[in-house]
């Protein structure tokens, strides 16, 4: 499977020709400067919860590719005011797509679409169906519902927000990784602006000393998973 990182919590899944897209959070984002918008693919577009750092560029990327939005009921009626017309609304739960089964799971957040108008339940994603299994656990504190991740699945990765202040830190995600017992994590949300500024270099060598691995791809990059 190949993972693309386009900065703080936006990357994409390629495996099987499909090519998955989460938070599409790009222009407004100075470190991804160098990502053209206009050259990102998709089949699909998973969106966890409403704020704009997750949806900023959900409506272009989406009616340009003709991606099929998939997230709560209340971000895909946002997503259709914008003129999106492919959307498949969930609440928690799971169901079954082209690119096989999706749980759709609660996140401790909050979410407020940019217009103001309600954006749900804020969540996150576990994939059964590619030739990896993961889950993105979308902006979120520690919680102890991470605990039933391993009843669904054993996790290939997992993709955890680390810079704090409106999520879980470093420390905290540590606890996360032992609860959905996964080994390879993939830090997200961290240094896009002041208040969730990490030092890198720390935050891999705490998870090496518990005993697990913290990837932090360079934007744009590709890595293979
Ligand atoms: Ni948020
Ligand atoms: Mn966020």
């Amino acid at each position: 499977m190949k993972f693309t990182y386009y900065g703080h919590a936006c990357f994409a899944v390629e495996s099987d020709d499909m090519k998955i897209l989460f938070d599409p959070f790009i222009s407004g984002n100075d470190l991804a400067k160098n990502i053209d918008i206009e050259k990102i693919e998709a089949d699909y577009i998973l969106v966890s919860h409403g704020h704009g750092d997750h949806v900023a560029d959900l409506a272009p990327i989406a009616k340009r590719t003709g991606a099929t939005v998939i997230a709560a009921y209340e971000v895909v009626a946002w997503a259709q005011k914008q003129g999106v017309e492919s959307v498949h609304p969930m609440n928690f739960g799971s169901a079954v797509f082209p690119f096989g089964k999706l749980h759709f799971l609660p996140a401790w957040h909050s979410s407020t679409m940019p217009d103001g108008s309600a954006g749900g339940n804020p969540g996150g994603f576990l994939l059964h169906g590619l030739d990896k299994k993961f889950y993105y656990s979308g902006d979120t504190c520690l919680m102890m519902d991470m605990q039933l991740i391993p009843r669904y699945a054993k996790l290939d990765f997992a993709i955890l927000p680390i810079g704090g202040n409106f999520t879980m830190d470093v420390d905290d995600a540590i606890v996360a990784a032992q609860f959905i017992d996964c080994d390879r994590i993939i830090g997200v949300h961290y240094d896009t602006f002041g208040y969730i500024k990490i030092d890198q270099e720390a935050a891999v060598k705490k998870f090496r000393t518990a005993g697990r691995e913290l990837i932090l791809p360079v934007i744009g990059e590709t890595i293979e998973l």
